[in-house]
């Protein structure tokens, strides 16, 4: 990763993210090993046992705590910052009582609601901060949730790459291969396709393992005639892309029931891109796939949201389910992923990763959504 390309947006990232924290009546936001970190600084560091963290006043430089070991990659910070490096021989202590000294009156610090750990928020109450400690999720949601070009196309390669692994996996899944081993070979696919860490672990579930959704690949092999739910991504420079299929092990038919249901689904994925759209709300396109599942009478095996953001985390704002009332915007992403679940029979679920534009919506994805049968018949 060289530097001037990425860091021009990284400046303004810092300016966004004074505004907005401005704008919710803060006065400081502490940022830990992350996403939100990844974001405004294009370095990527762990959230261990050393604390690590940035604060960000909206007026005035950025601080840094920062182990003595990473003092060197954080010094390649986009924008200026003070740095309180620590030893492991001195310990955080010493270092978070200076920064704290020299921060000046915070009496309203955002922390990251999900991330911020007691660790962090103890060394700098320990360290004198005496702040009114807010939650500050929707600050950095507010900056992240609109995809700028460069970031869509990090996520349109991270599609790519996991549609190619998915179809260089098709030809090792017949019956007899377990759960275990088709993960394996999309794992391996996704890896020499070019995907950074994998995004989460892939989902392979077979027959009535299906009805589980996320069930944990295990030694149970793929057998004539099931349906086999696939979930998998990839990530190019941080950003995922996440995507469901099901495909029909051959040999065998399928329960009639379990045909029944993928049409179903498949019909609700569409709804769902239909009513998506710039304007319209997370609450409605879930409204929109439930709707198509409800009429079926299979309402009830619906468990989950419709969808998710979907950027530097797999998970993040907006959601598409009931009450999320966010107006969808043009550079928004998020996954349109309905599916059933019925006990001692099986599941499926057809996610696509969807992006806002200006006039609708666009399917990142662009796998077929025909149900694929695989193995020798
Ligand atoms: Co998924
Ligand atoms: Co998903």
């Amino acid at each position: 990763m060289s530097n001037l390309p990425e860091h021009i947006p990284n400046l303004a990232r810092l300016a966004g993210l004074r505004a907005a924290t401005a704008a919710a009546g803060l006065d400081a936001l502490a940022i830990v090993p992350g996403a939100n970190l990844g974001y405004l600084s294009g370095l990527a560091f762990h959230l261990s046992e050393r604390p690590t963290l940035l604060v960000v006043p909206v007026a005035g430089r950025p601080w840094f705590v920062v182990p003595a070991l990473e003092l060197t990659k954080a010094r390649e910070l986009p924008f200026d910052a003070t740095f309180f490096p620590w030893p492991d021989e001195t310990g955080y202590g010493p270092a978070f009582r200076e920064a704290i000294a020299a921060a000046g009156e915070i009496r309203r610090l955002g922390i990251e609601g999900r991330r911020m750990r007691w660790l962090e928020l103890e060394a700098m109450r320990q360290a004198g901060l005496e702040a009114e400690i807010v939650g500050a999720d929707a600050v950095f949601a507010s900056l992240r949730m609109r995809k700028d070009e460069e970031e869509l196309g990090h996520m349109r390669a991270a599609v790519a790459i996991a549609e190619e692994a998915f179809s260089r996996t098709l030809p090792a899944m017949r019956a007899g291969v377990s759960e275990r081993e088709v993960a394996a070979e999309l794992t391996l696919q996704l890896l020499r396709g070019g995907s950074g860490h994998l995004p989460f672990g892939p989902i392979v579930a077979t027959g009535e393992h299906g009805a589980n959704p996320h069930a944990v690949p295990d030694e149970r092999p793929l057998a004539p005639g099931d349906l086999v739910t696939i979930d998998w991504g990839a990530t190019v420079a941080g950003y995922a892309s996440d995507i469901t299929r099901c495909v029909h092990v051959g040999g065998a038919q399928m329960p009639e029931r379990l045909r029944e249901v993928y049409a179903v689904v498949r019909a609700a994925n569409a709804a769902g891109r239909a009513a998506a759209g710039p304007g319209t709300t997370g609450d409605a396109v879930d409204r929109a796939t439930r709707a198509v599942i409800e009429q079926a009478g299979l309402g009830e095996y619906f468990v989950h949201r419709t969808g998710h953001g979907l950027g530097l985390e797999t998970h993040e704002e907006p959601d598409m389910k009931a009450g999320d009332l966010t107006p969808l915007a043009a550079g928004m992403t998020f996954t349109i992923e309905p599916g059933v679940y019925i006990p001692g029979l099986g599941g499926c679920r057809v996610e696509d990763d969807v992006l806002i534009t200006e006039d609708g919506a666009e399917s990142l994805t662009t796998l077929s959504r025909e149900l694929v049968e695989v193995g020798d018949a």
